[in-house]
């Protein structure tokens, strides 16, 4: 219907405009790709409709309809010149997650970043959220940790800010960079244990690559937030350990479900070691963002700065998105922004029952 609508258009706009002079009129090749949320048009570009700015005009007009929730907000040329591609989203809709409302149907390895956004773990191992101070990481990682902690994760927060103690009733946390380091040597050792229980239950099942899921293990999942501020405050040989153990943690991870979610304002490598960074497949940048910081979090996207309202931003998922990443909005966390809510969803975790 859309290929229909743009085809119309640019019929339209040949027939009232004399600016094509020869006897046949063309219509581009128009390709469509869609996903939640986002288009992305690509259009050939002929002699008299080359000009890309004429090009979105006309894609507005084709799409004002029925499709008036989208708008182009990128478009660039595809290198070789034949074709322009046009990024169009959904502006208008309200995205924002109820976290209290998907609490109740939650399942482990699964979390719904926003509505009708879901990111299953065991596909999608790590999750990044970047954004400056205020930009909302740690209201977003809140609301996924209760998602975590409602579908029977264990879960473990390094509090890179030392702000989040209320929540040492639900999950364990840890905050100076001893207890870090402690904290995060204990989860590799888990992680040690539940490699040795997937080996032999392969060995019994006579089965390769077995997921977690396959044998009852629930995730084990490692947030960290503002691990920026961890950094910094560490001395070189802990922050050597510190990124020795998060390397552990991101490769080996995924296999025996352990996930790892970490908010960070900075994007760089000095804050998070590449070995982490190649594991974030899904990624949340917060806020306006300069082209330097889209390029570090989003490497494969078309390039240039973005810009997003308060509390919005971009999303990213390897394989399940397009190739440019979406519209985000904050999630709202309602009542679960009082703690002792949480106690009502939270499954208290007895270790040793996962490998049993
Ligand atoms: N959608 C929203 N609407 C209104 N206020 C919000 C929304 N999301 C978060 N806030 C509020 O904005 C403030 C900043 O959010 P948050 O602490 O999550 O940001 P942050 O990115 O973690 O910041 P910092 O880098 O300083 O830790 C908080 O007071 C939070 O309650
Ligand atoms: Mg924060």
């Amino acid at each position: 219907k859309l290929r229909e609508a743009l085809t119309r258009a640019f019929l339209d706009v040949q027939s009232v405009n004399p600016m094509l002079k020869t006897s046949l009129v063309g219509v581009p090749w128009i390709e469509l790709l869609a996903s939640d949320g986002v288009l992305e048009v690509k259009i050939e570009r002929l002699p008299g409709l080359d000009e890309d700015e004429r090009l979105a005009e006309l894609i507005s007009v084709a799409t004002r309809k029925d499709w008036e929730a989208f708008e182009v907000v990128d478009f660039w040329r595809e290198p070789g010149g034949v074709y322009s591609v046009f990024i169009l989203e959904d502006v208008a809709s309200d995205k924002r997650l109820d976290v209290t409302s998907v609490i109740s149907s939650a399942v482990p390895f699964k979390i719904a970043l926003q509505k009708g956004l879901i990111v299953d773990f065991e596909k999608s191992p790590g999750l990044g959220l970047f954004g400056k101070s205020g930009a909302g990481k740690t209201t977003t990682l809140l609301a996924f940790l209760a998602q975590f902690l409602a579908g029977g994760s264990q879960v473990y927060l390094v509090d890179g800010k030392n702000e989040l103690q209320a929540l040492s009733s639900v999950l364990q946390r840890a905050s100076g960079v001893s207890d870090v380091l402690s904290m995060l040597g204990y989860v590799v050792a888990q992680m040690e244990q539940r490699e040795d229980f997937l080996g032999k239950e392969g060995a019994r099942q006579q089965r390769l690559g077995l997921k977690a899921s396959e044998v009852g293990l629930t995730p084990l999942v490692v947030a960290i937030d503002e691990l920026g501020a961890l950094v910094a405050s560490a001395q070189a040989k802990e922050k050597a350990e510190l990124i020795a153990l998060l390397t552990q943690i991101a490769l080996k991870g995924r296999s025996s479900g352990v996930i790892l979610v970490v908010a960070s304002q900075f994007a760089s490598v000095d804050t998070i070691p590449n070995a982490v960074r190649s594991q974030l497949s899904t990624k949340i940048l917060l806020g306006g963002a300069p082209a330097e910081l889209v390029r570090m979090v989003f490497p494969t996207a078309s390039p240039g700065a973005r810009s997003a309202r308060q509390f919005e931003g971009f999303v990213y998922v390897d394989g399940q998105l397009g190739r440019e990443p979406g519209r985000y909005q904050v999630p709202s966390l309602g009542k679960l922004e009082n703690v002792s809510k949480w106690g009502g969803f939270v499954t208290y975790y007895d270790t040793e029952r996962a490998l049993v």
